[in-house]
């Protein structure tokens, strides 16, 4: 089969990427753009501003993208973009240029699952990678586990059934005067406090789900933080964090350890912004000593184009090309 290489363009957020990878594995580019700068001001992401930066930065990282790869769009194969979950008005600079692109260029155009794409991230990372592996995706707007059956073949297993962990990181740092994203934050304050200092809550379900929930322990460090303050007692921001952080990673490894003893496996890959951490890296890779334990580099973890090609390619091997009717959806379901 020949080469095929694949441009991809990721606005679902505050980051503008856009990627050259070939083969769904090799990354001859990767550009991105992030506005957490400008957002920062505001404590999170505001969406009008976030689409109206990616309309002003789009055609420029389209040309540092391909000048990087050293290709000219003539050379792309297949067009892609994500098309959804996101902020609607940032999803959509990023489809329709693609599609505009595509039309205009006479290519293949393909529509590609933001959650696709981060689960696709460990390809580019790992050569050798392939499937059966369990996922698990933690980022700002999901915490999903899945089985990978095959390429595009999934099983959800579980998933958050209120806050997504990322945003809980976010949400306490903001509330402790951390700027956003809280939660390198976190993990900077962390390094220097007691992970045993405060218990919070772990949350439990009565039935035998693996579902994930971040709400209960969000709102136990937010009340902690607010008595402390009633009290006029001076918060230990560094404690707060280290035992918000322990309590997040024992909610996932306990969950995750259900998982492989419900449905067995030997891989597992761990994705998504939140798998940037380097405490939630040790304490999986010390914990699972049998298990097989991938993580993308920390480039690859946060939102970026690279990870929508890699879905992109193999999607299109298995389902052809998408329609032009495609539209964003928000909150499309995975
Ligand atoms: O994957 P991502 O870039 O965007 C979404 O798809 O949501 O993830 C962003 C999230 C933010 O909530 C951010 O605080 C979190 O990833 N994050 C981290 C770390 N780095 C980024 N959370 C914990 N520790 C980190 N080091
Ligand atoms: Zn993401």
């Amino acid at each position: 089969m020949n080469d095929m290489l694949v441009l991809s363009i990721e606005t679902s957020c505050d980051e503008t990427s856009i990627a050259v990878v070939k083969n769904g594995r090799d990354i001859l580019s990767n550009k991105i753009l992030s506005q957490i700068n400008i957002h920062n001001e505001f404590g999170g992401v505001v969406p009008e501003i976030a689409s109206r930066k990616h309309l002003e930065a789009i055609n420029i990282v389209l040309y540092e993208a391909l000048k990087e790869a050293n290709v000219e769009l003539n050379d792309i194969d297949l067009i892609a973009s994500t098309y959804g979950p996101g902020l609607v008005g940032a999803l959509l600079v990023g489809l329709q240029y693609a599609k505009g692109l595509s039309y205009a260029l006479n290519k293949d155009f393909i529509g590609v699952n933001h959650i696709e794409g981060h689960i696709s991230s460990c390809y580019l990372e790992h050569k050798d990678l392939e499937p059966p592996f369990m996922s698990l995706v933690i980022s700002g707007g999901h915490t999903i586990l899945l089985n990978v059956n095959d390429y595009g073949i999934y099983d959800k297993i579980a998933e958050t059934r209120d806050d997504a962990i990322g945003e809980v990181f976010d949400k306490v740092a903001r509330k402790l005067g951390l700027s956003y994203p809280g939660g390198p934050n976190i993990e900077r304050f962390a390094k220097f406090g007691d992970e045993d200092a405060i218990k919070f809550p772990k949350s439990r379900f009565e039935d035998d789900t693996l579902d994930f929930s971040y709400s209960g322990i969000k709102s136990s460090v937010l009340n902690y933080i607010n008595h402390c303050n009633l009290k006029d007692v001076e918060l230990n921001k560094e404690d707060i964090c280290a035992s918000f952080q322990k309590t997040s990673v024992d909610m996932l490894i306990e969950n995750v350890e259900k998982a492989f003893k419900r449905y067995g496996g030997k891989k597992l890959c761990i994705v998504g912004g939140v798998s940037s951490n380097n405490y939630l890296r040790n304490r999986f890779l010390s914990y699972f000593k049998d298990i097989e334990i991938y993580y993308p580099s920390k480039e690859l973890c946060t939102d970026n184009g690279a990870m929508i090609a890699s879905a992109a390619y193999y999607s299109f091997l298995k389902n052809g090309k998408s329609d032009y009717t495609l539209n964003v959806s928000s909150s499309v379901k995975f």
